[in-house]
């Protein structure tokens, strides 16, 4: 078994927060282990926490149109959320939600190493840009060391605001420039001719 399958099996039984009481199942994400691009929502919602699978309402079928437009599939991309049960009625997480979770967030992106990370609305934001407003920096990617983040917009909220629909799509067709760039980068120096070796 992979250490991430281990994570997510430890997860399973996790009761760190009070949300464990009213949860179906935790919702641990899924995708590639080895994924170059992870997408970070906030928690589940009641299709999510029926299924014990991220991203699979409404929501879920708008990310994978807006993977489809950057020419991604879910098997190749990493799906999480922040907190990983179902907030009741779907409101918002709590702090004590958030900090009670997060290692098992921060594990997972330490295990899967990913290049690029897409933050999908406020919550997953405030962990990388802080005091931030996503109206403000949605759409424009920061480089901390090897790996770019990307604020975008919640598809949930977007789903009710056309305009922030348009930007989705906009922000989202930066991936396949950002993958390129890094596989520029990663790509070894050619091997000298035999007219250019010593
Ligand atoms: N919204 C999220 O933030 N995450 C999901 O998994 C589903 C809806």
């Amino acid at each position: 078994m992979s250490a991430l399958t281990e994570l997510c099996r430890q997860m399973a039984s996790c009761h760190a927060c009070g949300l464990a009481q009213q949860r179906t199942q935790v919702v641990p994400g899924e995708g590639a282990e080895n994924a170059e691009v992870v997408f970070i929502g906030e928690a589940p919602g009641y299709h999510e926490d029926r299924l014990g699978r991220p991203f699979v309402g409404p929501a879920g079928a708008f990310l994978d149109e807006l993977l489809a437009l950057a020419g991604l599939s879910r098997e190749s991309v990493y799906i999480a959320n922040v907190v990983k049960c179902r907030p009741p009625g779907n409101r918002d997480p709590l702090p004590g939600e958030l900090v009670a979770c997060k290692p098992w967030l921060d594990r997972q992106l330490e295990l899967i190493g990913p290049r690029i990370i897409v933050t999908l609305g406020r919550f997953s934001m405030q962990r990388y840009f802080p005091g931030q407003s996503i109206t403000r920096i949605h759409g424009k990617p920061k480089r901390v060391g090897d790996v770019f983040f990307l604020p975008m917009f919640h598809p949930a909220a977007a789903l009710r605001n056309p305009e922030w629909r348009k930007a989705m799509d906009q922000d989202i067709s930066l991936l396949p420039r950002l993958l390129a760039e890094l596989a520029k980068r990663s790509t070894p120096a050619p091997a000298p001719t035999a007219t250019q070796a010593p």
